[in-house]
């Protein structure tokens, strides 16, 4: 696993504006904004572009060492708790994992135009189209691995294949493809696989192709972490540490109770999650619909982080999936390019440990502040630089 370590001066955030940019050109090489032009390559009838801010926590702790780490995102105060939680989190031990890149292709199959099956049959049929399946897989396994051939040289490739019946009337079955898709985000290349995949299904099953495309349901690709944080560290004039963590690990409980709290407990997490993706020019909504997904698993919305209390150690645990490339399309994107060479060229497994340390941090900084203080102070604080600036401007 390869070690990080935070570039940027712990005081950056002190610096002014422009001498922030120059750190930054400094250390990446440039701070480029992306060319007029380059929104027609991206998109159809593009009309320019939408800014959004962009700011950097610097030196989030990432197991032993730490990582300066660009967001992308509007609201005021999610870079400030980030950055409150990193410095609180860099006394404490964090450790993070994250699983192989495995993304889900999926060949959707109905029965031949002229075939009508019986509720009665569905069963029988189903039994015999999967011995048709078993029967298909070293050919089928071939046509998957040819339209795999470049993932496959880079250590990825076809992890299993497989058929099910999908319940309910008419009948319609799926073959699933998983594949381990390295540093890519894979939508592409799941995508092309699935059709490749269609009409060789068509003719080996006798069916008939419904819709080829991946899943984004990414619970097979993972991260999570874990950060273990003492007391004494969370000690404030108004509240001695060990009552903020015990308040801390009480909203957690309140969040595994009430999917009403989960609900904006995971907005809190993805505060930071869907910045870093926006940063490093990755899909934000196949993220957010993967974790919502997974915080549903149980048939009810859960958190995704769990806190409590052990002794004088307050404990902070997240796991979600994170499928988020490092190679590919987006990267098109000059200043994508420019956050992954200020991230330290991270892999894609080492880019999904960043976001599960950013989501708990995140997640730590809200609930410290709400079962404390509150966040509005906080937030009216940086609500009064927008009014100061419009002020300015009028
Ligand atoms: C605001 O963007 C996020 C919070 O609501 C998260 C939370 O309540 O845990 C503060």
């Amino acid at each position: 696993m390869k070690s990080f370590a935070s570039r940027l001066p712990r005081d950056f955030r002190k610096l002014p504006l422009a001498e922030r940019i120059a750190t930054l050109k400094n250390l990446v090489g440039h701070w480029e904004a992306p060319p007029p032009e380059l929104t027609e390559a991206l998109v159809e009838t593009s009309v320019g572009w939408f800014e959004v801010p962009l700011g950097i926590v610097v030196g989030l702790p990432l197991d032993e060492g730490s990582v300066d780490v660009p967001l992308a995102v509007e609201e005021p105060s999610v870079i400030a708790a980030a950055t409150y939680a990193a410095r609180l989190f860099s006394g404490g031990k964090v450790t993070s994992w994250a699983t192989q890149a495995v993304m889900t292709a999926q060949v959707w199959l109905e029965a031949p135009a002229d075939v009508e099956f019986e509720t009665a049959d569905a069963e029988l049929v189903t039994q015999t189209l999967a011995k048709k399946f078993d029967a298909g897989r070293e050919a089928l396994t071939q046509v998957a691995r040819q339209g795999l051939a470049s993932m496959e040289k880079r250590g990825g490739g076809l992890r299993d294949l497989r058929f099910r019946a999908v319940e309910g009337m008419p009948p319609l079955w799926v073959v699933e493809a998983d594949v381990e898709v390295c540093d890519a985000m894979g939508a592409n290349l799941l995508n092309t696989l699935a059709e490749a995949l269609a009409p060789a299904l068509e003719q080996h099953l006798g069916l008939r192709r419904l819709m080829a495309i991946l899943s984004n349901d990414a619970s097979h690709r993972r991260a999570g972490a874990t950060v273990e944080l003492k007391v004494t560290a969370l000690n404030k004039t108004s509240l001695p540490g060990a009552e903020a963590g015990r308040r801390i690990a009480l909203a957690s409980a309140a969040a595994q109770r009430d999917p009403g709290r989960a609900v904006t407990n995971n907005k809190g997490v993805m505060n930071g999650v869907t910045s870093l993706a926006l940063a490093t020019g990755n899909d934000t909504r196949a993220l957010e619909a993967s974790v919502h997904c997974w915080a549903s698993r149980a048939g009810v919305y859960r958190p995704l982080t769990t806190w409590s209390m052990n002794g004088d150690t307050l404990t902070g645990v997240i796991e979600l999936p994170v499928p988020l490339g490092t190679v590919g399309g987006a990267l098109m994107h000059p200043r994508a390019r420019d956050a992954l060479t200020l991230l330290g060229n991270p892999s894609a497994h080492d880019l999904a440990r960043i976001a599960a340390v950013l989501g708990l941090a995140q997640n730590f900084a809200a609930l410290f502040a709400l079962t404390g203080e509150g966040i509005q102070r906080g937030h009216m604080a940086l609500h009064q630089r927008r009014l100061d600036f419009e002020k300015g401007h009028r």
